[in-house]
């Protein structure tokens, strides 16, 4: 397999349309009460320039009452639920149930000077769920079906230099794409790209490595080819090849790897433009013996799947949440991630460039028209340039088409239509157990070896290069060690099923030939709660909660994938009510041996077993669990679980990247201790320069909202002690202000 020199081309000048929108909602059963678009004697179809017409998408259009919003957006999160609203998507009342609920108009105005006159404009939508149509100065500019496409509209012609231009923008999320929350409206980035008239399309640069050569590859828009130079830049800036034409020499090139993602920037200069453009070079294969190689050394993906959502901002995550959410993962050891099921947005994949992260990229709808192929092209276009996509995965769990030869031949001619626009990386596609389908695949993807005979399939063809798509975690909710209504305690422990989490990876680490394992899921998303129903609302399938707090499972997988030492002891001792009743008590650890005493009374020390656990049983009492750590017969860890005293006071603290501060509120005793079962209301503030963005709790059934009116003040309740404030920070002064239930008010400064 060729070594991969990757590119994300950044545009000549390439500028944020995140600020400046207004927003309303729109109807999608009545034209009338949907502004009367599409009512008009002349519609926007019917004649290329509305002048005639009142409609958002008219330059007249008077949209003072509309709300003010920024990008990214999703309207949902405001929405209340409802139990008879989809279970997929969280219970929340959006889709073909609630048809004023489910369109939402944006407009933004934008101006341009005469000086930009003959440059070329385009407009560049990341992600718009769904159903998009965009106009620009009342001329429609085209729809995208797809709500995870990259979407980019040439306005040029259409720009008046001299006066005021309106953007507008019409979703439409009717009609669900995923069984999982994907919330609706704006909810990735917006950029204007200016260039000159002779250009590449877009993510028309891209590189390939091989033989000590990177060859650049750029794809011209409207076939006008010009004339560009190139310089490989080393991450210090310094240059290290250049030429006239698209191949650069470089000897010994500095790798991108997990460990050291290492990035030179390519300078393509096209007469005063100059485009840079990350690249990372490096080589990724699948391969029977070894499962995966980078850079030809054996590495296990220890993968998660994600969706891409949040509390408190659902799909209309910032981008610098994004990456929060991604240090999050490698916190667990965590070098890989599979975009379940949707194709990745730019962001994340930028991110990924830069920590450091895998990431198998999914296209949603398998199939071979146009519209399939668009929408895979528009993956593999967005994505070819990253060197942290490892592979493309065509589909996932088609049921329809596994056992069937049908599933072989479209399989076939998706693989092909991939190849061709990038003959560098392999395809997969996530089976559930059918047999036919995956005789057509270059990589297997099984999600779950408990519907999938993983190891007879290995068995019958040494020859399959296979890896683990789907794996439980072991679904639960954070601090829940009993069933309650919307609630569940972990499955690993509740006996009436396997060890799912442990199964999983001694299943995938004492396999050497498999590629590795992504567990189902890194975070909980909203919706498809399974195997509750309302009022649950969120799955509860993460290793981390909706939140990013860790559940006890989170210790496992980083005891067994990080070289740290982990001692982590569970359940916490708050357990009122369950006076005398034997409780499990389990260890996760990577320690040799650990000692447990209960109340004062050891219960003895016990050896790890590898990629194990370890349980005691006591009755509960009040009082205190101690656990140590021992590594080659020294104590290196202590862990002590209390019963705490009741929740008397707040403390705040923040984790900030860029303009974002990702703030938790932990309700404390009045030794200072995490009261693990305090689900008291939190008053919250935002004061100074700032406002918040949405909060959340983990709680599954939590009904309440998850956004403040006013962007300043809301309630949630804390959840088993814990509690999450996204505070979007304008200035240097943000204050944030908490107070509850018997705990005075705190103020804490955001920096
Ligand atoms: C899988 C599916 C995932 C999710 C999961 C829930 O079959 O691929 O998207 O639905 O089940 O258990």
């Amino acid at each position: 397999m060729a070594l991969l020199g990757l590119c994300s081309a950044l545009y000549a000048q390439t500028v944020s349309l995140n600020g400046g929108w207004k927003f309303s909602l729109g109807n999608a059963a009545s034209p009338q009460k949907d502004f009367g678009a599409g009512t008009e004697y002349f519609n926007y179809l019917t004649k290329a320039r509305s002048i005639h017409n009142e409609g958002p998408y008219c330059e007249k259009f008077d949209d003072s009452s509309w709300q003010e919003v920024s990008l990214p957006h999703d309207w949902v999160t405001t929405l209340p639920y409802a139990p008879e609203a989809s279970h997929s998507h969280g219970y929340k009342t959006v889709g073909w149930k609630y048809p004023e609920t489910s369109v939402g108009w944006y407009r933004r105005r934008i101006t341009f000077s005469p000086e930009q006159e003959g440059r070329h404009f385009a407009l560049r939508f990341d992600g718009i769920f769904r159903n998009a149509n965009v106009w620009f100065n009342g001329i429609w500019m085209g729809n995208e079906p797809s709500g995870y496409a990259v979407q980019s509209y040439d306005i040029t012609p259409y720009i008046d230099f001299d006066g005021e231009n309106i953007i507008c923008v019409r979703a439409d999320a009717t009609l669900e794409e995923g069984w999982f929350y994907e919330g609706a409206g704006i909810y990735r980035n917006v950029w204007l790209e200016e260039t000159s008239p002779v250009h590449p399309t877009p993510g028309g640069i891209w590189t390939e490595w091989a033989d000590g050569k990177l060859s650049v590859h750029v794809e011209w828009a409207h076939g006008q080819a010009g004339e560009a130079r190139f310089r490989l830049l080393d991450a210090a800036g310094n240059a290290v090849a250049s030429s006239q034409e698209p191949v650069l020499t470089l000897s010994a090139p500095h790798l991108w790897d997990v460990e050291d993602p290492y990035l030179y920037t390519l300078e393509t200069r096209i007469g005063e433009d100059v485009y840079r453009t990350p690249v990372g070079i490096r080589t990724a294969e699948f391969n029977a013996r070894d499962g995966f190689l980078l850079n030809g050394r054996k590495l296990i993906l220890k993968g998660v799947n994600l969706h891409q959502d949040h509390a408190g901002v659902g799909s209309g995550m910032p981008d610098e949440l994004i990456e929060w959410r991604v240090r999050r993962m490698q916190e667990l050891g965590v070098n890989a991630i599979r975009c379940s099921h949707n194709p990745a947005s730019p962001a994340l994949l930028d991110i990924c460039d830069r920590l450091g992260v895998l990431i198998i990229d999914e296209n949603r709808l398998m199939g071979i028209n146009d519209h399939h192929k668009r929408e895979l092209e528009n993956m593999v276009r967005w994505g070819r340039q990253h060197p942290c996509v490892v592979l493309w995965s065509l589909g996932n769990e088609e049921w329809g088409l596994e056992n069937d030869v049908r599933g072989i031949k479209i399989a076939r001619e998706m693989r092909e239509y991939v190849h061709g626009l990038d003959p560098t990386r392999q395809t997969t596609i996530a089976n559930a157990g059918g047999a036919t389908l995956i005789e057509g695949l270059e990589v297997h993807g099984y999600n779950y070896i408990i519907q999938n005979d993983v190891q007879g399939r290995h068995a019958r063809h040494p020859e399959w290069p296979i890896f683990g798509s789907e794996e439980t975690s072991g679904c639960g909710t954070r601090g829940i060690y009993f069933p309650e209504e919307g609630r569940m305690p972990a499955i690993n422990r509740t006996h009436e099923y396997e060890n799912v989490i442990e199964r999983g990876w001694k299943f995938y680490h004492g396999n050497a030939w498999t590629g590795g394992v992504f567990w189902w899921t890194g975070l909980d998303y909203r919706g498809e709660p399974n195997p509750l129903q309302y009022p649950a609302t969120i799955s509860e399938f993460g290793l981390l909660d909706y939140c990013g707090f860790w559940k006890d499972e989170a210790w496992y997988i980083k005891a067994w994938w990080t070289e740290e030492p982990v001692l982590h002891v569970f359940p916490h001792w708050n357990l009122a009510g369950h006076e005398g009743e034997t409780i499990d008590l389990w260890v996760y650890s990577n320690c040799d041996e650990v000692r447990l005493t209960v109340n004062g009374k050891s219960l003895g020390k016990k050896k790890m077993p590898a990629d194990g656990h370890l349980s005691w049983k006591a009755a509960y009492k009040p009082g205190k669990v101690v656990a140590e750590g021992y590594k080659s017969g020294k104590r290196i860890l202590r862990e002590v679980v209390e019963t705490t005293g009741p929740a008397v006071k707040l403390e705040a603290s923040a984790q900030t990247i860029g303009t974002l501060a990702v703030v938790t509120v932990k309700v404390l005793d009045a030794k200072g201790r995490v009261v693990p079962d305090a689900c008291l209301p939190v008053k919250l503030s935002v004061e100074g320069e700032g406002r918040i963005l949405g909060a959340g709790n983990g709680d599954p059934a939590y009904l309440g909202p998850e956004t403040p009116a006013d962007g300043h003040n809301m309630e949630m309740p804390a959840f088993n002690g814990l509690l999450q404030v996204l505070v979007q920070k304008n200035g240097t002064d943000v204050r944030l202000r908490c107070s509850g239930e018997r705990c005075p008010p705190v103020y804490f400064s955001i920096n």
